[in-house]
């Protein structure tokens, strides 16, 4: 039961310095500009410094949010950082954030569900707001994921990078709610297609895993392909009627950046045209949980949506799992 409403009172990203561009990875593994470009959209990723772990990138995007929402640290009440790259597996990555941050008043804890992390965050952070126990959440999606590269693997190394975008969610009057609908999915039996074998509990790190790279991601990509456009169309289409809104309703499509071609047959399979799917891998490549609030801030800042405007936010990634939200802005 909800007794409050949930609304957006403020978003920011980040993204680190460094860019790395399809012409470096050229030099590094066998590939080209061209195959990257033309399978997958990507041009160039931010990548971040060996000193900057994820809490600290997550970092610049929660003080932007919190500029943008003019708020002080310290009126947060709950943070959750959703990452698969977090600073350290124990403690949670929450409590680095809360203490760069200084958000004393926090509780914090961090949440991992892969690509599709930030919409699983937005539910559970509203959720959070609407019962009442909590009124101001900040909501990150945060990305180091080249700690976690291959860089000997081509066909993993060209298409992430780093970064992250965080959301205030807001107490508001029940009946006042900016998150419409949203609908969550996993497929368990899928675990294997997107992982990082070691350095957890069923395969704690040896010298030998390490010197194997088995602690760095492996991807089966085409066959999570073929799952991604079903997933995101299916969750979008039942957030969409959750919500009683239809697609051509939709101001922007922000999809996880995963795959320019995934996020072209998603926008295609809805039936929205292709200037309403907002794109920017091009610039960023995957940077999982954060490619949704990143792609978000953006549009926001730029002035291209406006207060009142219908978005719809979709996810997919390991796990495997997905997502879709319905906003109004
Ligand atoms: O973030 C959420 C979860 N992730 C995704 O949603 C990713 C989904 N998958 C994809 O985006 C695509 O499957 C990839 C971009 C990962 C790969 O594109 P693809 O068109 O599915 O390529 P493929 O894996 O079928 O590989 C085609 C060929 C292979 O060569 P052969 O076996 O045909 O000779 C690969 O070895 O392309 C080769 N290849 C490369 N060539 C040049 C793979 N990576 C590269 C590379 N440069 N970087």
């Amino acid at each position: 039961m909800s007794s409050y409403g949930v609304t957006i009172a403020g978003i920011g990203s980040y993204v680190p310095e460094r860019v790395l561009t399809n012409a470096e990875l050229e030099t590094m593994v066998e590939t080209t500009d061209e195959w990257i470009r033309t399978r997958t959209g990507i041009e160039e990723r931010h990548i971040a410094r060996p000193d900057e772990p994820c809490s600290a990138i997550a970092c610049e995007a929660a003080k932007r949010a919190l500029a943008a929402a003019n708020l002080k640290p310290e009126e947060i009440d709950l943070i959750l950082v959703a990452t698969f790259t977090g600073d350290k597996t124990l403690p949670n990555t929450g409590c680095y954030l809360q203490h760069r941050l200084g958000a004393v008043n926090a509780a914090s804890f961090s949440m991992e569900a892969a690509c599709s992390g930030f919409i699983y965050g937005l539910e559970v952070g509203a959720n959070m707001v609407r019962s009442g126990g909590y009124r101001r959440v900040l909501v990150v999606g945060a990305e180091k994921i080249s700690s976690v590269v291959d860089w000997t693997d081509r066909n993993t190394c060209v298409l992430f990078g780093d970064g992250a975008g965080a959301v205030v969610l807001q107490r508001a009057p029940l009946g006042q709610d900016c998150l419409l609908a949203v609908k969550l999915g996993a497929d368990g039996r899928y675990t294997e297609l997107l992982q990082t074998p070691a350095g957890g509990s069923l395969q704690p790190l040896t010298a030998e895993l390490v010197a194997q790279r088995a602690n760095c991601i492996k991807m089966e990509g085409r066959e999570i392909f073929k799952l991604a456009v079903n997933a995101m169309c299916d969750a979008s289409r039942t957030a969409l009627e959750q919500a009683g809104v239809t697609a051509d309703q939709i101001r922007w499509v922000i999809p996880h950046q995963a795959n320019l071609r995934i996020i072209s047959s998603v926008g295609k399979y809805l039936g929205v045209p292709e200037e309403k799917v907002y794109v920017n891998i091009n610039r960023f490549g995957n940077t999982s949980a954060a490619s949704i609030p990143l792609a978000l801030d953006e549009l926001v800042r730029s002035g291209q949506v406006q207060s009142g405007d219908l978005l719809l936010l979709t996810a997919f990634g390991g796990g495997l799992t997905w997502g879709a939200a319905v906003v109004r802005w």
